[in-house]
């Protein structure tokens, strides 16, 4: 880990990243890179890097599992354990196991799975590399896989941070931001600015969420262009100019 910075935020306003206030780390996305997978994204944002496998919906196992009148959707995210400075420790973790149910709940409002019966809908989350805001990474890449795999949505989820490093609402924290900042405020949203994720570490008065929310909400916006561009030019490119592509 780096040592403490003096300041996360220099006199001209820049962060040590160089980035102002309000300004997300360069996103990154590419779709359909794993063969098996029924839909698939990596993507990176800043120094992290994530892979996400989408599969069915397809018949679910154990069959117990099985809901007669919906599919079921399962998220699972884990870290390599090369992801992070100090080796990640693999197999599950009190923090992959939440990580996963909120990432999961922050996608039930918008998955059609009424239209698909006793099935199931898994999406499986590699962070291959980490640098603060991985869920908020790997949600982002999700919602891309799983337009990749043609499941029905009412539409995208996207996801951001924000955050308060000395004293200030920033967006999008970084690995340096993140440990020695004052919190973290990771939110997904629909396109509509629905929000199906909040949670909050540390300690933010209600007008600094406020100002937060504000910065979040341009954030999403544009990954939402950034995940609809790439989605429209898979969607839209004939399929002529595919097979040459390939
Ligand atoms: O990644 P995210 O911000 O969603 O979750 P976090 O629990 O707030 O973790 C922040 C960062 O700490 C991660 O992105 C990793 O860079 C780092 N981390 C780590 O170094 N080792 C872990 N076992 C877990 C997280």
């Amino acid at each position: 880990m780096s040592d403490k910075p003096e300041k996360l935020i220099t006199d001209d306003g820049l962060r040590l990243d160089g980035r102002r206030a309000d300004e997300i780390r360069p996103m990154k996305i590419e779709i359909g890179v794993l063969s098996r997978a029924d839909g698939s994204c990596y993507l990176e944002w800043g120094r992290n890097k994530i892979l996400v496998g989408v599969f069915g919906p397809r018949e679910a196992h154990p069959r117990r599992s099985q809901r007669a009148d919906t599919a079921v959707i399962r998220y699972k995210y884990n870290m390599a354990s090369f992801s992070v400075e100090d080796r990640a420790r693999p197999g599950p973790s009190r923090r992959s196991i939440e990580i996963s149910k909120v990432s999961r709940e922050a996608f039930e409002p918008v998955i059609m799975a009424e239209l698909f019966p006793k099935t199931a809908i898994d999406i499986f989350v590699e962070v291959l590399q980490a640098d603060a805001g991985t869920r908020t990474a790997a949600i982002n890449a999700s919602s891309v896989a799983l337009a990749d795999a043609g499941i029905p949505m009412k539409g995208l989820i996207t996801s951001c941070a924000f955050g308060k490093i000395d004293g200030k609402i920033v967006l999008d924290l970084n690995k340096d931001e993140d440990n020695y900042g004052d919190a973290d405020f990771p939110v997904a949203m629909t396109q509509d600015g629905e929000i199906t994720l909040v949670q909050m570490d540390g300690h933010l008065t209600p007008e600094e969420i406020r100002e937060g929310l504000e910065l979040v909400k341009k954030g999403c916006k544009e990954i939402l262009e950034i995940q609809q561009a790439v989605l429209r030019k898979k969607f839209e490119t004939p399929m002529g100019e595919l097979a040459e592509e390939a």
